[in-house]
């Protein structure tokens, strides 16, 4: 039995893992799982996986958790260092499914036991990047990327051939703007932006696939996942979402992976690694597909892609910070204290007070990206004669 563990159970990507690993329970020994304030998910999510551990992020919200556990024989814990030792927790494979960049310390810990790791967590991999990738080679930890697009690439993107790779081609679906006039997007509701055309997935992801700060992050994620240079990265719109992504080699072959809007395919992907397991998602149709099409970015609209790229070669600062300015920039715009066309606005203006001095250390970073936080709320509170959003 494969001993599993899921940071982040109860979030969208915990939730299509808990599926997965539900199509075979006899496959698998689900160790831990955690989350940060969800007690009844992670209750309920522990007695559907029989999990030997859960553990709430929240201290607070220990005793609730117990309460709701109790009768069971499933260990409970609670707080910060509780999530950095459920991490630590022995296990053949971990998912890390945190949003943001509160899963860079989980994430490390997960990788310095030098096991399978996949990782749909983004934002640590964004913004540490070198340094995760530096610890799992130390460790001899295997990532495997959960995004659906960097999967798409892991699978068909052959190490041995990288001399061969011409570049790399990232879809992405155009989110629900993608034919919107800019005075619409200024306009948009948070309840209009999290309505994805077709994904379903957490808050701050969708918002991210709204201003397609989400391709940013992406193209960053895969230079540093591929070591392939920025140049070489492309960003291509295909709103059908059948192709996932693409590399493209020196003898004009290009190889994609395609399937339906399905994030448990990529996961059963990861999880078989390097077999091949069943997946309870959706199947893709080839044969009652109308349309396949694939266009240029709108960068008039969507300008966060090009500062992925100026980042990149500003320096790791410059990914931490846009990194930082947009999670809490997001964030806002949840609260309906800014317009979602302030969100890529507000993190130009952050990124041209980027000096992040020495990033080393995973402390380095953290101390970096709260500075960040800081100086992009009082940014926001500043200029925040926005009228709210209705
Ligand atoms: N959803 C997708 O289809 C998808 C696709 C590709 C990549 N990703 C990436 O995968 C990650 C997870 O996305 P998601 O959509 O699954 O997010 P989500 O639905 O918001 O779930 C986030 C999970 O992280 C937990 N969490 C949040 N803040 C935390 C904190 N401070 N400490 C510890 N745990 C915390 C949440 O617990 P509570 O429930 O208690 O809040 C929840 O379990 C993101 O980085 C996203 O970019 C997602």
């Amino acid at each position: 039995m494969k001993r599993i563990s899921i940071l982040g159970a109860t979030g969208s990507v915990g939730q299509s893992t808990a599926d997965v690993i539900l199509a075979q329970p006899r496959e698998y020994d689900v160790q831990v799982v955690t989350a940060h304030r969800n007690v009844q998910g992670l209750a309920e999510t522990a007695q559907r996986l029989k999990a030997k551990k859960a553990v709430i992020a929240d201290a607070g919200k220990f005793q609730e958790l117990k309460d709701a556990l109790s009768g069971t024989s499933i260990d409970c814990a609670a707080g910060e260092e509780a999530l950095l030792e459920a991490a630590s927790q022995p296990a053949d494979w971990i998912m890390a499914a945190i949003v943001g960049m509160a899963g860079l310390r989980p994430v490390l810990n997960a990788i310095r036991q030098g096991t399978v790791v996949a990782i749909a967590n983004k934002e640590p991999l964004v913004a540490a990047g070198p340094l995760i990738l530096q610890e799992a080679a130390k460790a001899g930890a295997k990532i495997i990327p959960v995004d659906s697009e960097h999967n798409a690439i892991f699978q068909v993107f052959n190490p041995e051939s990288r001399t061969g790779v011409e570049r790399l081609i990232l879809t992405a679906s155009g989110g629900p703007f993608l034919r919107a006039g800019l005075s619409e997007m200024q306009g948009a509701t948070p309840e209009q932006a999290l309505r994805h055309p077709a994904w379903s997935m957490g808050a701050k992801i969708s918002i991210d696939s709204a201003t397609m700060m989400n391709k940013a992050l992406e193209v960053i994620e895969a230079h540093y996942l591929f070591d392939i240079d920025p140049a070489d990265i492309d960003v291509l719109i295909h709103p059908q979402c059948i192709v996932h992504s693409m590399v493209e080699y020196t003898d004009g072959s290009i190889l994609a992976q395609m399937g339906a809007s399905d994030m448990r395919t990529p996961i059963a992907s990861a999880l078989g690694w390097p077999q091949r397991i069943a997946s309870p998602g959706r199947k893709l149709d080839l044969k009652v597909l109308k349309e396949f099409t694939f266009e240029d970015v709108d960068s008039s609209r969507f300008p966060s892609i090009s500062m992925a790229y100026d980042c990149l070669s500003a320096g790791q600062g410059a990914c931490v910070a846009l990194n930082a300015a947009n999670e809490v920039a997001v964030e806002a715009f949840l609260n309906r204290e800014i317009p979602l066309t302030e969100i890529s606005r507000i993190v130009s203006v952050i990124l041209e007070k980027n000096e992040p001095g020495s990033l080393r250390t995973p402390e380095d970073i953290i101390c970096y990206d709260e500075r960040v936080r800081d100086l992009t709320r009082a940014l926001i509170q500043q200029t925040g004669q926005w009228s709210r959003v209705a």
